[in-house]
């Protein structure tokens, strides 16, 4: 534990496993004796918490690098330090062009599963002596770490880590490593730890939950036994593999009331040919019958996707068969990526050949007629009675909260008696293809719909 106590302050960027992953960042420093800031003009040490998916997302970082540049100008004593993936995947090459600085700028560079050496690197950098920590492991799952969180409501839990699959067009398998899951056991050891402080949702985090094994239980057992901790939590999870996906899963998603019918099943191209090329292990009918199975068993479960326009060698007509699929199937939402060449991974090897006017129109395409259909489903719940979950105040009012229904979609309702963190039956008035709005259905006290109701 050190002595003179030195302010943290940490910004994350990409999917939610840099989220959970920056809380155990986060949890591992404050152990150290580290303060935690939200202000980065206050910190001693700032993190950036990185993403490599796509270009894009690399370049939002190389810019922030630039400001943090002038923060030590002015600043010489702040030390900064770059994590995630983008440390992984730059670091053979600090200090060339291509990491544009990084290297000078950072004083640690620590991927993602080096983690545990942060107290120690930060030390060495107080001393002057930069640090870079980017081995992946194939066992570490950070299980014994309760993540330091501070929401209060709803929490993101790390089932697993890293990714197997090798998509072609995929840098997770170079950034994360292999996959590894941590035991049942410690996780509903954490879920009891947030039942206790009151936490009404937990969502599991996987790169590929489907995948998860401790033992003989599987990703169903596991879903259900956080599920019976509590049942005034919902439970969701993110992300399924369409190959993976087993009827036993769909079975526990069905026969829980508390886990959420919400599922997130990416399938990124509805061309047999470009999925065979993306290495995708599945076909379109292989998904098609898969949805089909889970609309059979779960009804009013509500369906998000996320595609990539313009992977090598897409023509008009694979693009139309990802028009049709997504017509057919009627995502209530989803993100639609054009397609972006990642080092190392083996579509690099493959020609960029799709126009960047070409991928853009054709992206465009697909989000207008997603627009459309989510604008759709979302005015099929117009006149409803949902179960909102009040989550924070809303971003345009005070008098709003903001909440989410048991299918993911944003609600945003007035206050009323309620506090964040109770279940709010809402009548749902007017929508658009990303928001529902609406009036608290019955102001008596607050419980689940069903009570309400009765
Ligand atoms: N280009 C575009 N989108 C990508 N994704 C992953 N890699 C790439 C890439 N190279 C998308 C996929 C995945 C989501 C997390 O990001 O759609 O499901
Ligand atoms: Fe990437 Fe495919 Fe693994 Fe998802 S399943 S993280 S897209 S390699």
């Amino acid at each position: 534990m050190r002595t003179i106590k030195k302010r943290v302050y940490i910004e994350t960027y990409g999917c939610q496993m840099n989220v959970a992953d920056s809380e155990v960042v986060l949890s591992l420093l404050a152990d150290d004796g580290c303060d935690i800031t939200n202000e980065i003009a206050e910190a001693d040490v700032v993190l950036v918490n990185t993403c490599s998916i796509r270009e894009n997302a690399e370049q939002r970082i190389y810019g922030r690098m630039g400001e943090f540049k002038r923060l030590k100008r002015e600043k010489p004593g702040v030390i900064v330090g770059v994590l995630g993936c983008m440390a992984e995947r730059l670091r053979s090459k600090l200090s060339h062009e291509e990491a544009r600085g990084v290297g000078q700028i950072a004083d640690l560079i620590v991927g993602p599963d080096e983690y545990r050496k942060l107290p120690a690197l930060l030390e060495d950098a107080w001393h002057g002596k930069k640090g870079v920590a980017v081995q992946l492991s194939r066992v570490e799952t950070y299980d014994d770490i309760l993540p330091l969180r501070t929401d209060g409501i709803s929490a993101w839990i790390s089932v697993m880590r890293g990714c197997d699959k090798f998509c072609t067009f995929c840098v997770v398998p170079f950034t994360r490593g292999r996959e590894r899951s941590r035991t049942l056991t410690s996780i509903i050891q954490e879920v009891e730890v947030l039942s206790t402080r009151g936490f009404k949702e937990v969502t599991l985090l996987g790169q590929n939950v489907n995948s998860y094994k401790d033992g003989n239980a599987d990703f169903a057992d596991l879903l259900g036994a956080v599920a019976t901790v509590d049942p005034s939590i919902r439970v969701r999870f993110t992300t399924s593999h369409p190959q993976d996906m087993s009827d036993k899963l769909i079975g526990t998603i069905a026969s829980l009331g508390n886990i959420c019918n919400f599922i997130h099943l990416p399938v990124q191209s509805g061309s047999d040919r470009i999925l065979e090329r993306m290495n995708r292990t599945y076909t379109s009918a292989h998904y098609r019958a898969l949805v089909e199975r889970i609309k059979v068993a779960i009804p009013d479960v509500t369906l998000s996707t996320d595609t990539i326009t313009g992977f090598p060698t897409e023509t008009e007509d694979d693009h139309a068969r990802t028009v049709d699929l997504l017509s057919e199937i009627g995502y209530d939402g989803a993100y639609m990526f054009k397609y972006s060449p990642r080092e190392n991974t083996p579509a690099f090897n493959m020609p960029d050949d799709v126009a960047e006017v070409v991928k853009s129109r054709r992206v465009n395409e697909i989000v207008m007629l997603q627009n459309a259909i989510s604008l759709r489903k979302n005015q099929s719940i117009v006149g409803q009675i949902v179960e909102v979950l009040a989550e924070s105040p809303s971003k345009k009012s005070e008098d709003f909260w903001q909440g989410r229904t048991d299918g993911n979609k944003t609600v945003i309702f007035p206050k009323g008696d309620y506090s964040a963190g109770t279940y709010v039956p809402v009548r749902i008035e007017r929508v658009n293809s990303a928001t529902l709005f609406g009036s608290i259905a019955v102001v008596a006290s607050p419980g689940r719909v069903e009570e309400a109701a009765a």
